[in-house]
């Protein structure tokens, strides 16, 4: 059945609970790596057909959904923020935003011209797959896209970040406003290719307390999520450490709320609201222990469950690169046999 994410999403009783994983395609298989040694990061995303290609990769192990093979950094560029990944340090902002000339500077920009490649992959990708496996587009939170144009990079203590959201917050808000504005379009652009889902990665909110989430991101999130809902297209609202958050995630939008490994998944359904349907989670580092380890997780998230429709089956975050490819595939058989396997 082709369609059981989809349902999954829209709360419908599925045949099995679907799964598909964060980082699906990725180092941990080796013909991304092998593709990787040929071709730079940014130019699998710039080359619609190296993208087909490595989204359609991990689809043999019989996943549910297939994932848009992309960035959330890549607006960035055509914003005047261009980057790099360096090899050791991830992302790489070459001029980090910092004062209000810089948030001035920033343009909104427009998806069909300076993101056409994306939604040309999108539009492959829907050409090979056709009813098959259905397409998820993405792109970053506001607040998480916001942290990378102002840290300049990946950051553990956001201090740049929360910085200008408490000593300038006009400014802050001007930013996460533009920020805001290019990931609406954007998304609803990938809609308009073809995208049968899309997530919003706000990865790295849950570094906020909940007053600040209220007072500075909030209104940022909602702005573009309910806009997306207005496509009719199920938007799937993720963070990591987010258990804090979640009332407020909620009220923000999303009609799946995707949760990480921190709380059990019958409890953070409790406090979503059972109204909703909710992704996740599975601790992905538990994808290195063992398989048959791994394996039981995945059916203790089932058991959290309770085969109450509107589960998607997913981990916590994105899987590691050290993964090994059979771990993978134990876990998606794992979650489509159900509890009635041994
Ligand atoms: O999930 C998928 O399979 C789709 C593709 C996808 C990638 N990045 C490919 C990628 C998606 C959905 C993302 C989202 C993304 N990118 C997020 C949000 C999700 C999360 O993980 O929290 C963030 C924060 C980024 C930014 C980013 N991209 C970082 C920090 C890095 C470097 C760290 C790392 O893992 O190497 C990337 C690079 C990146 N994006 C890779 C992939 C497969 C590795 C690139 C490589 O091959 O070297």
């Amino acid at each position: 059945m082709h369609d059981r994410f989809l349902r999954a999403c829209r709360r419908e009783p599925t045949d099995v609970t679907p799964v598909w994983f964060m980082r699906q395609a990725g180092r941990y298989m080796r013909e991304y790596r092998e593709l990787r040694a040929r071709y730079g990061m940014l130019e699998l995303c710039r080359t619609p057909e190296l993208a087909l290609e490595v989204t359609l990769q991990p689809l043999r192990l019989g996943v549910d959904a297939a994932i848009l093979f992309a960035d959330i950094l890549l607006p960035l560029e055509p914003m005047g923020a261009p980057f790099a990944f360096s090899a050791d340090d991830g992302p790489v902002v070459h001029r980090p935003v910092q004062g209000p000339a810089d948030v001035e500077r920033l343009r909104v920009c427009e998806p069909e011209e300076d993101l056409g490649y994306v939604l040309e992959a999108v539009r492959l990708i829907r050409r090979e797959l056709g009813g098959k496996t259905p397409l998820v587009g993405f792109a970053g939170g506001p607040f998480t896209l916001a942290s990378y144009l102002v840290e300049g990079g990946r950051s553990s203590s956001f201090a740049r970040t929360k910085a200008m959201m408490w000593q300038e917050p006009e400014l802050f808000d001007l930013l996460l406003g533009k920020v805001g504005e290019v990931v609406r379009r954007f998304l609803r652009a990938q809609v308009a290719a073809g995208a049968q889902a899309v997530q919003l990665f706000d990865s790295w909110v849950g570094a906020l307390c909940t007053t600040d989430y209220r007072r500075h991101v909030l209104a940022h999130s909602r702005a573009v999520l309910h806009d997306l809902a207005q496509t009719g297209v199920p938007v799937i609202h993720f963070g990591v450490g987010t258990s804090h958050l979640l009332e407020a995630q909620c009220e923000a939008g999303g009609t799946v709320i995707g949760v990480d490994w921190r709380l059990p998944l019958d409890v953070a359904w409790q406090r979503i609201g059972h109204n909703r349907a909710i992704q996740g989670n599975l601790d992905p580092l538990l994808l290195c222990a063992p398989p048959e380890l791994a394996a039981e997780g995945a059916r203790e998230v089932l058991r959290r469950a309770a085969g109450r429709p509107g589960h998607v089956f997913n981990l916590g975050h994105g899987i590691v690169p050290e993964t090994p490819e059979s771990t993978v595939q134990a876990v998606v058989d794992a979650v489509h046999a159900g509890l009635t396997a041994p």
